[in-house]
């Protein structure tokens, strides 16, 4: 199932009657399995654009094609919309509302047309999945969790629903280093399983290790967009370049300052490493 954004464009309207234009002509796709990160400073539009893959927002203008169907056509199946696409918001902890674990996951797909047993067990799935014990964590509230397994409920929630297309807001934000690499190594799994991932995120160095493809935004606008590496790669060469490199580019930067030219195509950690190791191998840094 791909993804195809056309010309899209948002612009909120304020109490005022003030148009603040959110997104201003995008046009992209995402191709089904993929593993796409969305990056850019804050205030781009990032999450206007999730909202609006979402179904959530209606485009002010362009179109959203999912499978080559137009998501906002008139006649449009919004049910089916939600049931293909999860996603989940900035601290989707603070939305738990429910007065057991059971029944907060289970929540979403009260319109799913499941019947109970089906329902059942898809939230005892998503749970285990979130590595809880089911049978120890259905019949709690869950305003008397850890905020780290509030989050897992959380995505529980929107995995019960076995979407094809999970999308995250910012997902890593406010964990520890172990909850952000476990989250991590968890996407990935669903990724390999054949799930389209989204994430957006502040964090340079997920985006790179993880994603394999990159969409930039910058106030509004889509200013590059294409595999991972190759959009670090680009990213030196551009005015706004500092915002969007990873540590391992910033190193090299700094290297080259003090007279030590590596190549420009290092991105990560690894491929500094093995520079260093060439150069020390050389003679280069004795
Ligand atoms: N409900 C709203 N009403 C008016 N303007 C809004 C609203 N939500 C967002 N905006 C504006 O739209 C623009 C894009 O906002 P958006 O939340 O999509 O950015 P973002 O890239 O997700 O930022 P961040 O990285 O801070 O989360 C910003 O200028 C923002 O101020
Ligand atoms: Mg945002």
């Amino acid at each position: 199932m791909s993804i195809t954004i056309e010309n899209l464009s948002y612009s909120y309207v304020q109490h005022s009657g003030e148009k603040i234009a959110a997104l201003k002509g995008v046009s992209c796709s995402i191709e089904v399995g993929d593993f796409v990160g969305i990056m850019g400073p804050t205030g781009c539009g990032k999450t206007t654009l999730l909202q609006l893959l979402a179904g959530l927002l209606s485009p002010t203008s362009g179109h959203i094609y999912l499978h080559g169907d137009d998501i906002n056509a008139k006649g449009y199946d919004r049910n089916s919309l939600r049931q293909t696409i999860g996603v989940l918001f900035q601290y989707p902890e603070y939305q738990l509302f429910a007065t057991t674990v059971e029944k907060d996951v289970a929540f979403g797909l009260k319109h799913s047309g499941l019947c109970r047993d089906e329902i059942n067990a898809n939230v005892k799935w998503a749970l285990e999945t979130m590595g809880f014990e089911f049978e120890k964590i259905r019949h709690q509230s869950p305003l008397a969790l850890s905020g780290g397994e509030k989050r897992r409920v959380a995505i529980a929630g929107v995995l019960a629903t076995k979407p094809k297309i999970l999308m995250f807001d910012e997902p890593i934000a406010g964990l520890d280093p172990y909850g952000r690499q476990s989250f991590l190594h968890f996407i990935t799994q669903m990724n390999q399983s054949g799930t389209t991932v989204i994430m957006v995120s502040h964090n340079i160095e997920a985006l790179c290790e993880y994603t394999r493809h990159l969409l930039v935004l910058e106030q509004g606008k889509l200013i590059d967009s294409g595999a991972t590496r190759d959009v670090f790669g680009r990213r030196k060469q551009m005015a706004s370049g500092a915002f969007g490199q990873t540590e391992a580019q910033k190193i090299v930067t700094m290297l080259s300052e003090g007279a030590l030219a590596l190549s420009p195509a290092i991105v990560t950690y690894d491929d500094l490493l093995s520079a260093l190791k060439q150069e020390l191998t050389r003679g280069g840094m004795g």
